[in-house]
């Protein structure tokens, strides 16, 4: 485990903490190319300082959360369980029924809308949200006005 990623532990669930996180307002793709029920991963920094995240757009009829931006979620590529990365082949990140969020390492699932664990090691515990928003049809990382 990196040290950077232990100290988000103590910390507030805001990606901001993660070692490498994006700044500021960050163009990610267009809305369009992430099809119904597919995800797809944004990298930023590398090494010590690597960040991951996914933009999903959850497969029809899953619900969505406050947090959506134009049917999209998007979360940190960190488990809360043991901090590992969930896909269990880049960009794959659906159980097999395609209900929920589901970390291959060791099985937690999670809500699509909320990030929160219903099954699973860290039962109750959440993703970390990204949050995003849809401008003219490209998703963008929107940090909080803080
Ligand atoms: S690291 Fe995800 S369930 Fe253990």
């Amino acid at each position: 485990m990196q040290n950077g990623r232990r100290e988000t532990l103590s910390k507030p669930n805001d990606y901001r903490f993660f070692p490498g996180a994006p700044e500021g307002i960050i163009d990610l793709c267009d809305a369009a190319d992430i099809a119904v029920g597919t995800s797809r991963v944004f990298t930023f920094g590398s090494g010590a300082s690597l960040f991951e995240m996914f933009v999903m757009r959850p497969p029809e009829n899953a619900p969505l959360g406050p947090a959506s931006a134009d049917g999209l979620v998007a979360y940190v590529n960190v488990c809360p369980h043991a901090w590992s990365p969930m896909d269990w082949k880049p960009g794959e990140f659906l159980d097999y029924e395609r209900r929920y969020i589901h970390c291959t390492t060791h099985g937690a699932k999670f809500r699509i809308d909320d990030g929160i664990c219903i099954h699973g090691p860290c039962i109750g515990l959440p993703l970390t949200p990204v949050p995003i928003v849809v401008a003219n049809g490209v998703v963008r990382v929107a940090p909080p006005l803080d």
